[in-house]
């Protein structure tokens, strides 16, 4: 598994519509594992073909310990309404509120292609879309006024009385996210040391 530099916004690759995915072989599986390896690192819950420079139909989400690869989807339902803040690797810096469907349902292919449906709701259901988007060329941006866009070290300043749950609740999300790459990169540095790797 190797880590794949993060395109970022600019990029035309990001403005590509993916390509099918048509073989489910050893590249793919190579690309799929490599995908993932980035999206952990930096950390994130969903990465798309487009953010390491590859303009196909696959991407990768994981949400509450569950991984999901997934080729060529499509999503086959939307209902409800949630706002949240809403990131992208490869807008690095920034979030911004945004309205989305509260649950959806995407279908796709596996990393053999096989068929699979995968239903979620609240962040499962955010990624869904947002990774749906970066297949098409779309950022979550797109559907913002660039005012609304922030730094997203703003979300971890201390509580004030006029946060939001749901600022409440990602700045709480994004804290453990950073405590749990802390206890794994020691572990990994613990681990190299032990083996004077
Ligand atoms: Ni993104």
């Amino acid at each position: 598994m190797t880590l794949r530099p993060i395109v970022t916004l600019g990029d035309p690759r990001l403005r590509m519509v993916g390509t099918p995915i048509t073989s489910f072989g050893a590249t793919l599986h190579e690309l799929l594992d490599d995908m993932t390896q980035t999206m952990r690192d930096a950390p994130g819950v969903g990465i798309a073909a487009q953010q390491v420079g590859e303009a196909l139909q696959l991407c990768v989400i994981e949400v509450d310990g569950e991984l999901y690869e997934v080729a060529n989807p499509e999503i086959v339902h939307l209902s409800g309404e949630q706002e949240d803040y809403e990131g992208c690797l490869s807008v690095p810096g920034f979030v911004g509120v945004r309205k989305r469907a509260d649950h959806a349902v995407m279908i796709g292919q596996d990393r053999d292609g096989k068929r699979i449906r995968i239903a979620g709701s609240g962040l499962l259901a955010r990624a869904i879309q947002h990774e749906y988007d970066h297949l098409q060329g779309t950022l979550y941006l797109d559907a913002l006024d660039p005012a609304a866009l922030i730094p997203a070290s703003r979300l971890d300043e201390d509580e004030d009385e006029d946060e939001s749950p749901e600022a409440a609740r990602l700045r709480e999300r994004r804290r453990a996210r950073r405590a749990a790459k802390a206890s794994i990169d020691a572990a990994t540095e613990a681990a190299d040391a032990a083996t004077g790797a």
